[in-house]
């Protein structure tokens, strides 16, 4: 079970403001890259691809063939339907693929809602090639910059959330079971909509987020109000974009 059900509301909800501007991405393009070193033959694994953001970016960036595997039937009627993107049913224990046929598996924000990391771990390293990587996006509790991910600068109840997702250490520790070993870790900066732009669509950001969803009613029009005041002060500086930093951990 995901800690949130991604229905009908939540999958518009997402595609509507939780993909990442493409520029934005350029980091993430050449860390990905460095670490996969992708042709057209390769098959990449997006486990938990959501609305096909990064499915989409592999395939434009890359030119390799995707099987973007989802489990929410809203969240995959988002995901775009083209040459080299094939969209299916299914969740990180139980991969619609078969054994090591896959070059790589990509994994977005997701650790957090896989039940049982072990099996998910061992269910990965069937389907991949030998060598192949695991490439993780994510955001860990036990490192310490966590907390200056976006949206916790004005959010910082939804620490009550993050604190309980699957720390480095025993991602590493499930991974290590399933005979996979750290190859990699570092933080990669991707770049968000303005502060203005956030506040506008707020609302609609807190449906879609499993951390933000978590906030009391109180907690969200406070954070709304420090989101307020900081676009005003950056009215005064110039309304940049927002700079976010996420992990990139790399297992083989
Ligand atoms: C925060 S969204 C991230 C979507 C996408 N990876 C991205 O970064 O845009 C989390 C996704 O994980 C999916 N999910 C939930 N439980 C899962 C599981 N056990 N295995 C794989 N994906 C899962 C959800 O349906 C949802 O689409």
């Amino acid at each position: 079970m995901a800690r949130i059900t991604y229905d009908d509301e939540t999958a518009a909800a997402f595609k509507a403001v939780r993909e990442i501007p493409r520029d934005g991405l350029g980091q993430w393009r050449a860390a990905i890259r460095r670490h996969l070193s992708p042709t057209p033959e390769t098959t990449l694994v997006d486990i938990g691809a959501g609305t096909g953001q990064f499915a989409a970016a592999f395939s434009d960036w890359f030119g390799l063939e995707v099987l973007a595997v989802e489990p929410s039937a809203a969240m995959r009627a988002q995901i775009p339907r083209r040459p080299g993107i094939r969209v299916l049913a299914g969740d990180a224990s139980a991969l619609p693929v078969p054994d090591g046929t896959a070059d790589g598996a990509w994994l977005s924000l997701v650790l957090h809602h896989i039940p049982d990391l072990d099996a998910a771990a061992r269910e990965i390293r069937r389907v991949l090639r030998p060598g192949a990587p695991v490439l993780i996006r994510q955001g860990y509790p036990d490192r310490a910059d966590t907390k200056r991910t976006f949206p916790w600068e004005f959010f910082p109840e939804t620490a009550r959330a993050t604190d309980t997702f699957p720390s480095l250490e025993q991602t590493c520790q499930a991974f290590a079971a399933a005979g996979f070993r750290r190859d990699a870790l570092e933080q990669v900066p991707e770049t968000l909509i303005s502060l203005p732009e956030f506040l506008a669509r707020a609302d609609t950001y807190r449906r879609s987020d499993t951390i933000m969803r978590i906030l009391t009613e109180q907690e969200f029009l406070a954070g709304k109000e420090r989101l307020r005041r900081a676009v005003l002060e950056a009215a005064t500086s110039g309304q940049e974009a927002r700079t976010n930093w996420l992990d990139l951990l790399v297992l083989r």
